[in-house]
């Protein structure tokens, strides 16, 4: 495994396996193979209501806590200092954790200078190491660091080679914030699977298309955060450092960038709103 720095000198794995959409049994069962197969870095979220089957499978998988990379996010409904208190509490219960390595905030609405007053007293009395966004704008992320001692240690957007992020990238460097990238794939969205580009150079090393992604990201010093359920899938997604591309393999994925998500904006108001209805399971 290879890792990063973060801004407060904790180390990061560059390469982890992300939980959203597994239910219990799927990411019990995922999880535990992730752990086998090498993967140090687990990516999980209130809102994705499976933090107890993560947490059962870290303490079945007989690893030691310490090289063990948690993260899990707090929800919007969870913003404010009172609730971020109550949603630190809940996560450690359902993870049943001593601490958690890294909680962002989800998403950049609701009252999240309130909840990072609580997320920096957390850090402070070591419930939390690191604490960071998702989501995030280049303008909200210099809002939030302007307005605090503590700059988030990282922002984990959509980054795909059809949303490739340079520009915040280049911003997150200038300010020390670790770029994180969710949805490598896409989701399979836009033909990813069967893209012509990626399939040539995929060839051309004698890896898969799913690898060379993950290569193209970690190569530009993005944390990612791949999700499969399957356990050859998440053997070939770990399967990505013993091969690397050629600055050609880099300039002809960088052609393939769209600019925008293969999801939704989060500009948009209706999106906005509709994510500020939805609420964590209690
Ligand atoms: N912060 C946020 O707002 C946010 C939003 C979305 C995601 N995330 C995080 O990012 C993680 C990854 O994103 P994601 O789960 O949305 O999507 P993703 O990793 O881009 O794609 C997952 C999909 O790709 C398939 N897949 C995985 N490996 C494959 C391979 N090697 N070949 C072919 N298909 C493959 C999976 O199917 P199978 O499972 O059937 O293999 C699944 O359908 C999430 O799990 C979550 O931790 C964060």
């Amino acid at each position: 495994m290879e890792y990063i720095t973060l801004n407060n000198n904790i180390k990061m794995p560059l390469l982890g396996y992300g939980v959203f959409q597994a239910n219990d049994n799927e990411t019990y069962m995922g999880v535990k193979m992730a752990l086998e197969i090498g993967y140090r870095l687990i990516d999980t979220a209130a809102m994705y209501h499976n933090e107890v089957a993560v947490g059962r499978a870290i303490k079945d998988s007989g690893i030691p806590r310490d090289e063990i990379f948690v993260t899990t996010k707090a929800w919007i409904s969870d913003t404010g200092y009172d609730n971020m208190q109550y949603a630190i509490a809940r996560s450690l219960d359902r993870l049943q954790l001593d601490y958690i390595d890294l909680l962002l905030l989800h998403q950049p609405f609701g009252d999240i200078f309130g909840a990072w007053q609580a997320m920096v007293e957390a850090v402070n009395d070591g419930r939390i190491k690191s604490i960071g966004v998702s989501n995030f704008s280049n303008g909200q992320l210099q809002n939030l660091i302007s307005w605090h001692k503590i700059t988030p240690a990282v922002n984990q957007i959509e980054t795909n080679p059809f949303i490739q992020r340079e520009s915040e990238s280049a911003y997150m460097r200038s300010v020390g914030v670790q770029h994180e990238g969710w949805a490598p794939f896409a989701e399979g969205k836009n033909g990813i699977f069967k893209n012509l580009v990626l399939r040539e150079i995929a060839q051309a090393h004698g890896v898969t298309i799913g690898q060379v992604i993950l290569r193209w990201q970690i190569q530009r010093g993005i944390v990612v955060i791949p999700k499969s359920i399957r356990r050859e899938r998440i053997a070939e997604n770990f399967d990505i450092f013993n091969f690397s591309l050629s600055s050609d393999d880099m300039q002809n994925i960088a052609m393939l960038n769209t600019g925008q998500s293969q999801f939704f904006s989060h500009d948009d108001p209706e999106q906005i709103a509709r994510l500020m209805s939805w609420e964590v399971e209690e």
